[in-house]
């Protein structure tokens, strides 16, 4: 991971809804120098397109349900072929399910490519409900919220499992300022933190 910068990554962000994969993955691509690919992001998009995709799953996110596997598949298999994630890319809210982490393992096999690391960014559950209230999304409802909290125990948290067993899971504590958690990321991706201060200034 040490010349992480230089040479591209394939790194999986992972952890509860509200845990700030998205605030973190923004900043941690820009460094790498991989497109952030937030599945989240690509399906509002297509519901805000009224897309056959989006028309699929706007009831489904609404609600706080996962999005079938077959579909997801098809959606980062896609994203995954084109040009810009070549050198690598980070991956902001997939794999959420097992057969999920075997359909990107098998994407990846494919393309004779590894995974880096995958890191788990956590946060206790009462200051993820705040924060998202807060943000105020559409599907940040406390209701949706608390099934989606419910849904990430059950078909997402066993993933911690899978790959601390494949060697490739890194923790963070994600319950700290956006600016020491962006920091002990860098840290963790072998790039320092006035370095990375001085990457941020240069945006
Ligand atoms: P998705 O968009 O992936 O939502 P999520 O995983 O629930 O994650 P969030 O976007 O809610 O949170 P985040 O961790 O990115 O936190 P953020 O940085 O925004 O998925 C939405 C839906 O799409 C799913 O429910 C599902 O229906 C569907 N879907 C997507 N992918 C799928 C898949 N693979 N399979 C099936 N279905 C899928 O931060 C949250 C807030 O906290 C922000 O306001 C931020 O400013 C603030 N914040 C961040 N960090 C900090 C900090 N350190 N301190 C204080 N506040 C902070």
């Amino acid at each position: 991971m040490a010349d992480a910068a230089s040479q591209g990554a394939r790194v999986v962000l992972l952890g509860p809804p509200g845990a700030g994969k998205g605030t973190q993955g923004k900043v941690l691509c820009e460094r790498l120098g991989v497109p952030s690919i937030s599945t989240g992001d690509m399906l509002r998009e297509a519901v805000t397109e009224g897309s056959e995709l989006g028309n699929k799953v706007q009831g489904i996110m609404a609600s706080g349900a996962l999005v079938d596997d077959a579909t997801m598949a098809d959606v980062v298999r896609d994203r995954l072929a084109k040009p810009d994630a070549r050198r690598g890319f980070l991956l902001d809210g997939y794999p959420r399910t097992l057969p999920q982490a075997e359909t990107l393992a098998g994407i990846l096999r494919d393309a004779g490519q590894d995974l880096d690391a995958v890191l788990l960014v956590d946060v206790p559950e009462d200051e993820l409900v705040r924060r998202t209230l807060l943000r105020g999304r559409e599907d940040d409802q406390e209701t949706v919220i608390r099934e989606r909290l419910r849904v990430y125990r059950e078909k997402t948290a066993p993933l911690i499992g899978y790959y601390s067993e494949r060697g490739l899971l890194r923790e963070i504590d994600g319950n700290r300022p956006v600016e020491e958690v962006t920091a002990r990321m860098f840290d963790l991706f072998g790039v320092g933190a006035a370095e990375a201060a001085g990457a941020t200034e240069a945006d």
